[in-house]
This record gives structure tokens, C-alpha cells and sequence, in this order.
């Protein structure tokens, strides 16, 4: 039986962690939950009637740093859910850097750590034997991680393009198909919880921008970093550009590039029949094959169906324990 700890238990550490509760993935067991507050850990598993709404409310709750939790002998499974930093990469960094020296496995969905340090992880996960899945980083429960290193291996990428963050897609779609100004598109993505309080990061093409970097770095052997991104975000874009665009089939969406030259996230015109085009929240990537071509992938890249990529990285786990015993 796998031990899994969930450090961050917000929106998707409840969710994923009452799915593991309730017994979703044969040979895991949820053995502990952290918030910022601390944690609780039991070995023999929680059950679904023992997660809590709060952690500090919670029978045998640990006022104490999850890090205390974060040890081989307690667990082998560390799935990291706490909130992005694109400063410091902390505290998810230090969390997966101790998980992954204590031998233990790594499921993430925190864009920080594996867009500012792909390469200090990915190498010490090899050295040391153990997984580290980020799928739910990039495009929610999109499989683009996955398809590309498990269907598409034998293949070479050449170059992508993708529409991967929702809030400004959905404020773009709005100006294109409501007319709004991008203030009213801003302040209904608000209300309506599309867009964070503070949206400076999705609006400033900061978001896109770390996508993308996990995207060429680990699907395409890159190394590059956040500074050597070209990024331009949807502020300045206005209700007069989208309807020139407009007449003549086209539309404007915030649109992250690798190719030759270089990475590049910046309000692009597009067609409307291109695929790629895609409204509201959802994402889509197009991926340029050597020989298979083009091909793109569409769904709601954030939200409860980043759940779905988080579960299938953990039966990656499971899997991969069962071919290593
Ligand atoms: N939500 C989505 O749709 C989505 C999609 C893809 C990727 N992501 C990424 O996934 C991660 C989690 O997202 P979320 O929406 O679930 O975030 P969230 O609702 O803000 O939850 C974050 C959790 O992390 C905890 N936390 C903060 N600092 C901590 C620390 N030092 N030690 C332990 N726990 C700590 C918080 O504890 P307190 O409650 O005590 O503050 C909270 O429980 C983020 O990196 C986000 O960017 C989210």
C-alpha cells in the first residue's frame, strides 16, 4: 500500500484528497494533510469522515511545519498543492526538494517549483530513483505532459502554440463576442470567480509564461528560464483592435509560442476556424510534429478537472511501485 501525503489543502487538496478517502485509486492510502496552520497524519489512513473543513479544528491536529511530515519513514507519496510563487518557487520548492532527497515520490500541481527549477528536480528524482508528475501544472486535466511523453516519444517537437490560461481567454471572448471593454469583461470574470482578486499574473501573461516554460523544458529538452521569456499581457488590448480583427474573420487571444525563435507570450491575431481558437475558459495547445504533423488538444484547463490529471499521476505511481517491486 502506497502512503500519500497532500501538502496544501485548499481547493484541490480537498477535492483530491476526499477522492483518495474514498478509495479512487486502488493501493493508495491517504495517510496525511497539511495546510499552513500544520498538519494531521494518520498511518493506517483517513478516512472520508476524517477530512476536515479546517485542519486546525481537526482531531490530532500537529500545530507544525508540513516539512515534519514529509519523511520516507511516514510516507511515500508526496502530492504538493500549495500555492505558486514565481519568486522563490517556496515553500512547494523546498517541500518536493525534501521529498524527493528522502527517496519519496512527487505528484505536483504548483507551477513554481517545476518552472523555476525543472532541471535541480528532474535531476535529483533520477538520481535518487523517484517520480516526479507535474501534469496538472500546465492546461488543468489536460493530458499534454502525458500524450506527449508516453504517444508521442518516438516523435520530435518542433514547436507549440497555446492558449493556456482561462481568465484572459474568457475576458478576450467576452470583448470579441459581447463587445465589452476589458473592464467589464475584468470585473464580470471577478464576479463570477473566473478571475483571482488579484489578477495581475493572468493579465500580465506571467501565467502563460510559466506554462509554457514547464512545457519546453520538459517536453522539448529547453533550458530556459523565466527571464529569457518575451511576455506581453491582454491589458492594453482594446474593444477597437478586437473589432477590426473581428471583420475580418479573425480575433486576438493570449497566445504562448516555442519556436525558433525563442519563447514568447503576447496578444496574437488568429483565425477563427484555426483550432486553436478556442473561447471562454478553456485551453488549447498545438503541438508541431516532425512527421505527425499538427495536432491540437482542447479542455478546461484549470479547476476541478486539474483532479483528473492529479489522480492519473498518482496511478503513474502506483503503477511504476508495482513494476519496480
Ligand atoms: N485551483 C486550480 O484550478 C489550479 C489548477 C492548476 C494548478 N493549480 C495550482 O495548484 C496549487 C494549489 O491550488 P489551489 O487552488 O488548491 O490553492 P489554494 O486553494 O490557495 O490552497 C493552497 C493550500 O496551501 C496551503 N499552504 C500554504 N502555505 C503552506 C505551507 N507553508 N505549508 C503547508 N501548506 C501551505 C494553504 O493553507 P491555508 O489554508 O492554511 O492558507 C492551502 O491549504 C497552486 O500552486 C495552484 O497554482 C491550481
Amino acid at each position: 500500500m502506497i502512503k500519500c501525503i497532500i501538502v496544501g489543502y485548499g481547493f484541490l487538496g480537498k477535492r483530491l484528497a476526499r477522492e483518495l478517502a474514498a478509495g479512487k485509486i486502488a493501493g493508495v492510502k491517504l495517510a496525511g494533510i497539511a495546510s499552513s496552520k500544520g498538519y494531521i497524519y494518520r498511518a493506517d489512513g483517513l478516512a472520508h469522515e476524517d477530512l476536515p473543513e479546517r485542519i486546525d479544528r481537526a482531531r490530532g491536529f500537529e500545530e507544525a511545519p508540513a516539512s515534519e511530515m514529509i519523511r520516507r519513514e511516514l510516507a511515500d507519496l508526496l502530492v504538493e498543492l500549495t500555492p505558486t510563487n514565481i519568486e522563490s518557487g517556496e515553500p512547494g520548492l523546498s517541500h518536493i526538494r525534501q521529498a524527493l532527497e528522502e527517496g519519496m515520490d512527487v505528484v505536483t500541481a504548483n507551477k513554481g517549483p517545476i518552472a523555476l527549477a525543472f532541471e535541480e528536480l528532474s535531476s535529483l528524482a533520477e538520481e535518487r530513483g523517484s517520480l516526479l508528475l507535474y501534469e496538472a501544472t500546465v492546461g488543468g486535466g489536460i493530458p499534454l505532459i502525458s500524450l506527449q511523453k508516453r504517444c508521442l516519444m518516438a516523435d520530435e517537437l518542433l514547436s507549440l502554440r497555446g492558449i493556456l490560461n482561462g481568465t484572459t481567454n474568457y475576458i478576450l471572448s467576452r470583448m470579441h463576442f459581447e463587445e465589452m471593454t476589458f473592464e467589464l469583461a475584468l470585473r464580470e470574470a471577478q464576479m463570477l470567480g473566473i478571475a483571482e482578486r488579484d489578477p495581475t499574473l493572468d493579465l500580465e501573461g506571467v501565467d502563460t509564461a510559466l506554462k509554457l516554460l514547464i512545457l519546453a523544458n520538459s517536453l522539448m529538452g529547453l533550458r530556459k528560464k523565466l527571464s529569457e521569456v518575451k511576455i506581453r499581457g491582454i491589458t492594453k488590448v482594446t474593444s477597437e483592435a478586437i473589432a477590426a480583427a473581428k471583420e475580418s474573420g479573425m480575433t486576438i487571444k493570449l497566445i504562448g509560442v516555442v519556436g525558433e525563435n525563442g519563447l514568447s507570450v503576447a496578444p496574437r491575431l488568429i483565425r477563427l476556424n484555426d483550432p486553436l481558437c478556442v473561447h471562454g475558459t478553456l485551453n488549447a495547445v498545438n503541438f508541431n510534429h516532425r512527421i505527425l504533423g499538427n495536432l491540437t488538444i482542447i479542455g478546461e484547463g484549470a479547476g476541478e478537472s486539474t483532479v483528473s490529471a492529479l489522480l492519473n499521476d498518482i496511478y503513474e505511481v502506483v503503477r511504476a511501485r508495482s513494476r519496480r517491486l
